[in-house]
């Protein structure tokens, strides 16, 4: 075979279809989100403003998180000392899966390396753990639960997007003791849509069926602690399995699901590819935390969370569940001052160019380039 020629034949294609990737260098500066430096082709500069970023706080600045880095390295060196499995678990790891399974009020939590590799590790391993199980995924569900889907191999039910009465039908159709997962979004990331989580969850109640909910776009943006919409619509605890990542609110990268301690330990001894680098570990607990609100803006009870949440900050403080306030991201400590950026974020908590009319969206991946061509755009 000629490789070569296979490669640009290959490399062709995606130029006629309009699919060549392209990347743009990008410089943050820390300090000035999300203003950084484009460092185009030819080596020259200019000032830009991100618009189409995913730290939608500016955690990824943030002083606390970074010293959370700095402690973990000063104090342990940079060398994970190998996969989990063996001899790279660490007290980082420990603290960390604590204080997610504490934020969304379950029994445990399992970090991976991204929110991508936990949607396609547990989806995939569920199939394993449930001989039979039929997974019934919204038709606009990012590629990291299709591939998991995919690949565990199954049966599956695509239900139209969003469409409840298309999932009813799909339900009604299988066999009433088969097994069944309901894998959806709160906040679709193609569109910035919302699921429907509480008529989701009435369905799976109805027809016995699990749920799996990914939270990427949500965490650290939504619910009284920051733990996403099923929290802010008091529907968390109906939530069998939660995913999201701490690479777009909470600032730098990492995935996890929250569950219960059994489903958790079931997925970790049977999936592939978790885990996580003990650094990463450590800022992230620091973004985590930082990312919830501070006790004094607490101090007004607005609004009690369907599910009471304990957490020991709080109880340490004599601050109950109750005290807490809906979530507001510019209250967050946000690295600098809330500036255009979190404003938006906070409004729309969907990714920045979503919020653009839809009719300037002819196709979906048309859709998939606009965020490089808005980064030129704010500069
Ligand atoms: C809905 C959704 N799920 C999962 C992911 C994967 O997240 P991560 O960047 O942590 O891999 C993304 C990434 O953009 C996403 O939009």
């Amino acid at each position: 075979m000629d490789y070569e020629a296979a490669l640009d034949a290959s490399l062709q294609r995606l130029h006629d279809e309009g699919r060549y990737r392209t990347f743009i260098d990008i410089e943050r500066r820390k300090g000035h989100y999300p203003q950084a430096v484009w460092r185009r082709p030819d080596g020259t500069e200019r000032d830009i403003t991100v618009w189409c970023g995913n730290d939608y706080l500016g955690m990824g600045q943030h002083p606390e998180v970074l010293a959370a880095m700095h402690e973990a390295l000063d104090a342990t060196g940079a060398g994970s000392g190998g996969t989990r499995n063996i001899s790279g678990t660490t007290v980082y790891h420990k603290r960390l899966e604590a204080e997610l399974a504490d934020l969304h009020g379950k029994e445990a939590a399992l970090v991976f390396s991204s929110a991508y590799i936990a949607n396609d590790a547990t989806l995939s391993t569920l199939r394993t753990i449930f001989p039979g199980l039929i997974i019934y995924s919204d038709a606009l569900n990012h590629a990291s639960m299709i591939e998991g889907v995919r690949r565990g191999g199954g049966a599956k039910r695509i239900f139209r997007h969003n469409d409840v009465a298309h999932l009813r039908e799909l339900l009604e159709a299988d066999d009433p003791a088969a097994p069944k997962l309901i894998a959806f979004e709160s906040i679709y990331s193609m569109d910035g849509d919302f699921g429907p989580i509480r008529e989701i969850c009435d369905l799976a109640q109805e027809f016995g069926a699990l749920t799996y909910i990914d939270e990427v776009h949500a965490v650290g943006m939504y619910g009284p602690r920051g733990a996403g919409v099923a929290e802010r619509d008091g529907q968390m605890h109906r939530i069998d399995i939660i995913n999201a990542t701490l690479a777009k609110a909470y600032g730098v990268f990492g995935g996890y699901i929250a569950a219960s301690a059994r489903m958790v330990d079931a997925i970790r001894s049977y999936a592939p590819g978790f885990d996580l680098h003990h650094l990463a570990a450590a800022r992230r607990r620091g973004r985590c935390r930082c990312l919830r609100p501070h006790p004094q803006d607490r101090a007004a009870p607005a609004r009690r969370p369907a599910t009471p949440c304990p957490d020991p900050e709080d109880a340490a403080q004599g601050a109950g569940p109750a005290d807490h306030r809906p979530w507001q991201p510019h209250r967050a400590r946000p690295c600098g001052q809330p500036g255009p950026l979190q404003d938006a974020v906070g409004h729309a908590a969907g990714t920045v160019w979503n919020l653009r009319p839809a009719d300037q969206f002819p196709d979906r991946s048309a859709r998939h380039r606009t965020p490089a061509l808005h980064a030129l755009a704010g500069a």
